[in-house]
């Protein structure tokens, strides 16, 4: 028999993976994992101390993780993979909008809402901003019926879901563009937020000397029949953390001007009152298969 040494370890695993994985994709996929593993594992020298250590960092991660939180996805987020694999799937055509992270507080089946209401279920006391945009495919044409998936923190900084003294679906909603691809909502100007340090990453960023903070931003999910879906955020322009994002998520497309408006017309087409915070997000759609 073949005695097992730190010479011929990698090869025999990496042998045996190679050989008996019959799906050609898993198979490429395990075995560059299982090298970059070995080679990790042989560079750093890992103490069993350290594997251990990482073996119990991985299972608080785990532990962390319930229908309302998703410690792996964070973790995923402030390593910078999140939008690695955001890279690779959506290289940047200059057509259509740019995509980044989901992040780790989306929730399916938020509200359905009329063009124009509100998504503040519970006043926290932010600036009440009117977030208006159209959604349109690569030649501009307006795509209608297409669902804008929302989502945000509230003026405290935290999701719905972190914060039990708030509704459910608070700062959440799904809307539908009208016949001009038109969408309009009204909620808080969102802020910048530090993401949640009470886990496993609130112990690597402080390991790593790294900060926790978000520049603000919308959460968007666009979706409509015979396009890509795009996941996406829209940044608030001047927030001090756009150059220092702790999940390397912005994209200077993404940025959005917040106005000021004293229009009052428009205020109290949307029940809100002058002046507000105004901000125009246009986001482009592409059509199935046109990459
Ligand atoms: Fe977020």
């Amino acid at each position: 028999m073949r005695d097992f040494t730190i010479d011929n370890l990698t090869e025999i695993v990496l042998e045996e993976y190679g050989s008996k994985t019959k799906d050609p994709r898993f198979r490429q996929i395990i075995t560059s994992l299982l090298e970059h593993l070995h080679a990790f594992v042989k560079d750093v020298e890992l103490t069993e101390e350290e594997w251990f250590k990482a073996i119990m960092f991985l299972t608080d991660t785990g532990k962390m993780c319930d229908d309302k939180r998703q410690e792996f996805i964070l973790l995923s987020d402030v390593l910078g993979v999140s939008m690695l694999v955001d890279a690779i799937n959506h290289p940047k055509s200059g057509r259509g909008t740019e995509s980044t992270v989901l992040g780790p507080f989306y929730v399916a089946h938020a509200p359905e809402y009329e063009n124009g209401a509100s998504i503040i279920k519970q006043d926290q006391g932010g600036e009440v901003a009117l977030v208006q945009g159209k959604v349109t495919d690569p030649d501009g044409d307006p795509i209608a019926g297409a669902k804008l998936d929302v989502w945000q923190t509230a003026a405290n900084g935290s999701y719905d879901v972190q914060d039990p003294t708030m509704p459910e679906y608070n700062m959440r909603g799904i809307f539908t563009t009208d016949t001009e691809g038109n969408y309009a909502f009204v909620t808080e100007k969102p802020l910048s937020y530090s993401v949640p340090t009470d886990g496993t990453v609130g112990v690597l960023l402080n390991a790593s000397g790294r900060h926790a903070m978000r520049p603000a931003h919308i959460h968007f999910i666009v979706s409509a029949d015979g396009y890509e879906s795009l996941t996406t955020h829209v940044f608030s322009a001047g927030d001090e953390y756009l150059d220092s994002d702790a999940v390397f998520a912005t994209k200077s497309s993404l940025i959005g001007d917040y106005k000021e408006s004293n229009d009052t017309d428009k205020a109290a087409q949307y029940n809100i009152s002058a002046p507000f915070s105004h901000l125009r997000f246009d986001m482009g759609l592409m059509p199935v298969g046109a990459g």
